[in-house]
């Protein structure tokens, strides 16, 4: 099987830019490790802290936060990052060609229960002489995304890349520490009998999706004429990685539980980098309004939308929103 570098240089990724993935997999073979080690580590639960999103930090999001951080700044090839867990972005090498946002434990309330986590990446180009302090160089639409991963930590810890080549899963080998090409070009079915949403927030939905997500329950006596199965992992992660390998459709829409926070998904380390994923992949992302990876953003934390997967089924759900 074929080992993730020599994929990456064969794909004409700059020397720089295979050892910046080189270098967030490292944390990430890390955090799969102490993930792993659960309870015997003693790094379940929670801290007393909130992030800047008002969201209690895992001792799990900390350490994974931590352990990026450190190793992308020491690194030398990122000129600034921007994380779920840091309320700022933090300056690095001023000379270096790529900046980092990540979510350094996606779904990590699932760490109590022994369920999947992942970490998710979106990789971009640092504009030329900008200055590493500056939030500003993060505010790019998702197109311009360089690469774009994550690393799922599950029975086995699978990382799902695209460099704008496809999208390519690999397996990490834990007798050598290597990620394993073991999906070349994974490809969406354009069309599906599967969903994936929080239905208790349905009665905050707006009329669109309370509409689409009620034609498909009707199944086959309805207006789509077929049955459809629901899954919710309640880790973004998981439920991607379901989609990029079988199909589907996940959303998590805008709701109006908290009239501050219309929607829950980060665009700049959450539906940016999956968008890039499932586009690569042959499915759609799209908030209903608009393509997700042409939202110019406004901020690092900034949340949308997110309705994305098979095409056809993407498709089907926009249509609602017109
Ligand atoms: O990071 C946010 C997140 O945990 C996603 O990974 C996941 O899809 C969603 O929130 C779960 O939301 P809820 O708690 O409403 O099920
Ligand atoms: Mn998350």
């Amino acid at each position: 099987m074929r080992r993730l570098p020599p994929v990456l240089i064969e794909d004409g990724c700059s020397r720089e830019l295979v050892s910046l993935i080189r270098t967030i997999l490292a944390a990430c073979k890390e955090i799969s490790f102490r993930v792993g080690q659960g309870a015997l580590s003693g790094v379940l639960g929670s801290t007393l802290d909130e992030n800047i999103q008002g969201e209690t930090q895992k001792k799990l999001d900390v350490l994974s936060n931590q352990l990026l951080k450190d190793i992308l700044l020491e690194s030398g090839y990122v000129k600034a990052i921007a994380s779920e867990e840091e309320d700022y972005t933090v300056a690095g090498n001023p000379d270096a060609d790529f900046i980092v946002a990540f979510d350094p434990l996606d779904g990590s309330s699932n760490t109590d229960i022994n369920s999947l986590v992942g970490t998710i990446f979106s990789i971009m180009q640092a504009p030329k002489d900008s200055d590493p302090a500056d939030p500003a160089i993060f505010m790019q639409p998702g197109h311009k995304q360089v690469a774009a991963g994550y690393v799922l930590y599950g029975p086995s810890t699978t990382l799902a890349l695209s460099t704008g080549k496809g999208t390519r899963i690999f397996t990490l080998d834990k007798t050598h520490g290597s990620f394993l090409l073991t999906e070349d070009f994974a490809k969406i079915p354009e069309d599906t009998k599967e969903f994936a949403i929080n239905a208790s927030n349905q009665r905050h939905w707006q009329p669109a999706m309370k509409n689409y997500i009620q034609d498909l329950l009707a199944g086959d006596t309805g207006p789509r004429g077929k049955n459809f199965n629901m899954r919710w992992i309640a880790a973004m992660v998981g439920d991607v990685h379901r989609v990029l390998c079988r199909g589907g459709l996940f959303t998590y829409p805008a709701d109006t539980k908290n009239p501050e926070k219309p929607y829950k998904l980060r665009l700049m380390y959450e539906a940016n980098p999956m968008a890039m994923l499932v586009e690569q992949a042959g499915g759609l992302a799209h908030t209903g309004e608009e393509r997700i990876m042409d939202i110019q953003p406004n901020d690092i934390h900034q949340r949308v939308a997110v309705i994305l997967g098979s095409k056809n089924e993407v498709e089907a759900c926009l249509a609602y929103h017109k």
